[in-house]
């Protein structure tokens, strides 16, 4: 069974298509009762043994850089068949809005540091950088630490992630080597086709998704189902989304469609939906959120089947019926005021020193 599909993301450089995220394990995501880390230590076992060997962090994910780090001896000391130079680990590097204007060499690379620490890692593969306010300058200058800590073999590549086209552009016209950006890409929130795609292909940037399962959304489960209480941050989030653009009667009228077409080549609804984003032009792997073991076989099918343009179409035709979401990648979350805003954390470093 082809199980995994690598990919690589800079010269020499190969990661899994298929991520594991790890914002699940975050302090505080899960709404419904904490998490068996017993169990999501079996599913990252199962999922590199499967070839699934990258993971995404990141500095504000409580926890998660410390538990990863845990999987990181336990391969180290010989647990199951792959070796932790076998494993990808993607971190970020988010300070936090509050701190903005004071970021400097020192502090960044106090915590580049500290993710080395808890990650038990000699050299970060990918730091994705995020700046969470444009109005406040420092962002190139901060950008400019990151390759000062890679020229000092701290970090083997720089990525970003939330920001938008004009933003990125302005990073790589100042000679910043991005290698990808981490953005919002599902059936639901397709900004990012409208100018970011395209200059990322122009530039040979690639797209590292989140949301392509909207926190799990995308999936049997939900169909015909028409109120939910959120079990993860993550739902919180991609409700608003769907409330923005399918809404509920789309909604079901796409999970219907994915179950069809999944049911063709005998994998899953979630399936069909991560599929149908690896498949654009640009996109290099989608994030798949890790809360337990209970996904990792319906995801080993990944890789298994294709998608027919036709069944494309006809995914394509039913989006098209539904509005999409205005702007720019992250710009709605960029608003002051908007929903979207309100919900995020945005000074999670200072608290986790
Ligand atoms: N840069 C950013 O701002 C940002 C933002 C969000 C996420 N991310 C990254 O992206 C990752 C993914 O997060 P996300 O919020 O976008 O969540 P997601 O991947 O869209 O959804 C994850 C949830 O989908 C469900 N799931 C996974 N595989 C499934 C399958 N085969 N069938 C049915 N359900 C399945 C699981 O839910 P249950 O276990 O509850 O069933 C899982 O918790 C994060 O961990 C993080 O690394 C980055």
């Amino acid at each position: 069974m082809k199980q995994a599909q690598p990919y690589e993301l800079a010269p020499g450089y190969h990661i899994n298509r298929a991520i594991n995220g790890c914002w699940q394990l975050s302090l505080g995501h899960s709404l419904n009762g904490p998490l068996d880390p017993q169990d999501v230590m079996r599913a990252f076992h199962l999922l590199v043994e499967n070839g699934f060997t990258t993971f995404d962090c990141a500095d504000i994910y409580t926890g998660a850089e410390d538990f990863i780090g845990r999987f990181v001896s336990e391969l180290r000391q010989g647990k199951g068949t792959v070796s932790p130079d076998d494993i990808q680990i993607h971190t970020k590097y988010v300070p936090d809005i509050n701190l903005l204007r004071d970021v400097d060499f020192a502090y960044t690379e106090s915590i580049i540091d500290r993710s080395l620490r808890r990650l038990n890692r000699d050299i970060l593969d990918l730091v994705q950088f995020h700046w969470w306010d444009y109005d406040v300058p420092g962002c190139l200058d901060v950008a400019g630490y990151l390759v000062k800590l890679r020229e000092k073999g701290k970090i083997r590549h720089i990525g970003v992630t939330n920001f938008d086209t004009p933003h990125l552009k302005e990073l790589v016209d100042a000679g910043i080597p991005v290698i990808s950006i981490q953005s919002q890409y599902s059936l639901f929130d397709r900004r990012t086709e409208k100018a970011m795609l395209p200059y990322c292909r122009a530039h040979g940037i690639s797209q590292l998704c989140y949301g392509t399962l909207s926190g799990g959304f995308l999936a049997e489960r939900y169909i015909g189902r028409t109120d939910f209480t959120p079990e993860t941050r993550s739902q919180v989030k991609y409700m608003q989304v769907i409330e923005d653009t399918l809404g509920t009667d789309g909604y079901q009228r796409l999970l219907q469609l994915l179950r069809q077409i999944g049911d063709a080549h005998g994998v899953s609804t979630s399936n069909v939906a991560t599929r149908y984003i690896l498949d654009q032009p640009g996109v290099g792997a989608a994030i798949i959120g890790v809360r337990n073991s209970r996904h990792v076989a319906s995801n080993a099918q990944l890789f298994t089947f294709d998608l027919t343009d036709g069944e494309k179409q006809a995914v394509a035709a039913l989006l098209r019926e539904y509005p999409g979401l205005p702007g720019e990648p992250f710009a709605l979350e960029r608003t002051v005021g908007s929903k979207y805003r309100i919900i995020m954390h945005m000074n999670v470093n200072e608290e986790e020193n």
